[in-house]
């Protein structure tokens, strides 16, 4: 039997699963094979035979492999728009909701969280809209133990804190040598917690809203399906699913949610 260039991937792209534990079937195939192209790229292998090879004598290269598989780029804010809409529009009908049950209690979910910029973002913004005997509770998760130990710490140059208006950054962050650290962390209430969406059940139930973005991008529609019905069941009745600019629902998925704002890709569940 002849082995393939195809079946060598295919070897290779089972040998990272099992081992990292991440269901890398559910990726995208062309982004899979670029990020995993790159990374060969960068230690001159050329072939995936070898770089299986490499795998399996080298512990350390299976970080790397999920490190080039995991892109981090995030911003507080990011996209400006959907977190004013999540102000203005979103937080003021979330605590509606929440006074007729007599809660002050509003949680939501940053999935895929990366450095914290996003939980922080959503942190801010409840800070700034909720009064202040309300509690705000958030899940921030990421499968990338690096980012979360990073977002924890809650430490930003000034340029990744470009996008926040100046009282905001004198409000909510701190000098700290040449960067900022974010003042009274504890306050905002974020947990930060590894968590796999390929692979892990949803982190728990009653979110008031979920965020999702930017990395729907790089799975496949099989794995989004999979994604989108997890935190349809981790969201309480009418809550709301923040997806990326550029990502879209699937059909398929389209009956669990409305759309609220299209141009935000902000939906509520049904
Ligand atoms: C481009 S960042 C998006 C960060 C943030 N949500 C935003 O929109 O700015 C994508 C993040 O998804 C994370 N990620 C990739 N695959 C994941 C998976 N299977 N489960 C959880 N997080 C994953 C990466 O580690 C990375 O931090």
């Amino acid at each position: 039997m002849v082995i393939t260039i195809e079946d060598d991937f295919q070897f290779l792209v089972r040998k990272i699963s099992k081992s990292s534990g991440i269901i890398l079937t559910g990726y995208r195939d062309t982004y899979l094979r670029r990020r995993i192209d790159l990374r060969m790229k960068a230690l001159g292998i050329d072939n995936y035979a070898m770089y299986s090879r490499l795998l399996e004598k080298d512990q350390n290269e299976l970080k790397e492999t999920i490190n080039a598989i995991t892109v981090n780029v995030t911003e507080f804010m990011r996209d400006k728009t959907p977190f004013m809409f999540f102000r203005e529009e979103l937080l003021p009908s979330i605590m509606e909701r929440k006074k007729k049950s007599q809660s002050n209690l509003v949680r939501f979910w940053s999935a895929a969280c990366s450095n914290g910029e996003e939980p922080y973002s959503i942190g801010i913004c409840s800070k700034e809209v909720l009064p202040e005997d309300w509690s705000v509770s958030i899940y921030a998760t990421d499968i990338d133990e690096n980012c979360l130990k990073r977002a924890s710490q809650g430490l930003y140059s000034k340029d990744q804190l470009k996008n926040l208006d100046p009282s905001i950054l004198q409000k909510y962050f701190e000098p700290s040598g040449s960067d900022f650290k974010v003042r009274d962390i504890k306050k905002l209430l974020i947990r930060f917690k590894k968590h796999d969406l390929t692979s892990e059940p949803p982190i728990s139930k009653h979110f008031d809203a979920v965020f999702c973005r930017n990395v729907m991008i790089y799975f496949n529609e099989k794995q989004k399906v999979k994604m989108l019905n997890d935190f349809y069941n981790s969201l309480s009745d009418g809550g709301y699913l923040i997806i990326g600019r550029s990502e879209t629902l699937p059909a398929e998925i389209r009956e669990l949610f409305t759309p609220v704002s299209v141009r935000e890709k902000i939906f509520k569940k049904v």
